[in-house]
């Protein structure tokens, strides 16, 4: 099965996607979380990446399509994967057909994830994440049990860079011209699937699961 979890910036395509993968033991390709890597580590494509990430624009294509087709190669997508932020512009997609095309798979389908802005705002700014294991919390709707500590291995959490107000803004708007037109382009193709993102987690979850099961059991079977 070959996921792509799409959405506006907090929209909870990564709980989801990091749910999906394990229900599946498939992997979660997070192109935000690999670039994050990068800029942590300091390395040529973090140093490059910062420049945008920082600013809330998109880090250009060539770069992350780089990124994504190392990661879909490796031996453990060989039985699907779960892409979470990636594609975000239509050259993006088209890279990913190519990709998808030598390595003879294709696009199970496009799960769009849809969020009010009020709710992409208060999500944002109660995200905390945790340094160790970047499982994502949130202090409104799911808090640690001890306040900025991560349940599983008690690292400080930390708030990241591009959750300020200024830069949210931004990520928006680029979301609005840059990545919406997907949208279009997906249900064209006949593999979006609309689901509505303002409900609980495990609400979310469920009707994700209940699309998945629906589907007939090549879809989801490994490859
Ligand atoms: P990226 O990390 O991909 O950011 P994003 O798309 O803006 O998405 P987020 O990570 O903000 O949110 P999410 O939808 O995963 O939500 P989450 O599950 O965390 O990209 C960051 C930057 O990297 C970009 O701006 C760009 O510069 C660069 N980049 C990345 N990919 C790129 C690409 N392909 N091309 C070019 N540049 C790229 O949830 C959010 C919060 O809400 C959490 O606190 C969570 O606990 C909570 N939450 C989740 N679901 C729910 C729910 N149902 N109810 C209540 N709370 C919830």
């Amino acid at each position: 099965m070959q996921l792509i979890l799409f959405g506006p910036p907090a929209a909870g395509k990564s709980t989801q996607a990091e749910l999906i993968s394990k229900v599946y033991d498939i992997p979660h390709v997070a192109t935000g979380d690999l670039l994050r890597q990068d800029v942590r580590e300091g390395t040529p494509i973090g140093r490059e990446a910062k420049k945008y990430m920082d600013r809330g624009l998109l880090v250009p294509d060539d770069l992350v399509v780089r990124l994504v087709r190392e990661h879909l190669k490796r031996r453990d997508a060989m039985n699907g994967f779960v892409l979470d932020g990636f594609p975000r512009t239509v050259s993006q997609a088209a890279a990913l057909n190519g990709l998808m095309k030598a390595l003879g798979r294709e696009i199970s389908a496009v799960i769009d994830i849809e969020v009010s802005d009020e709710e992409v705002l208060r999500r944002i700014s109660g995200r905390r994440i945790c340094p160790t294991c970047d499982k994502i919390y949130n202090v409104y709707y799911n808090p640690p049990q001890v306040p900025d500590i991560c349940d599983d291995d008690g690292s400080k959490l930390y708030q990241r860079d591009d959750d300020r107000e200024a830069v949210v803004e931004r990520r928006i708007e680029v979301y609005d011209v840059q990545t919406k037109p997907l949208i279009a382009y997906y249900r064209r193709r006949d593999l979006l699937i609309d689901i509505s993102g303002d409900k609980a987690i495990d609400a979310v979850h469920a009707e994700i699961m209940c699309f998945l099961k629906s589907m007939p059991e090549s879809f989801t079977a490994p490859f």
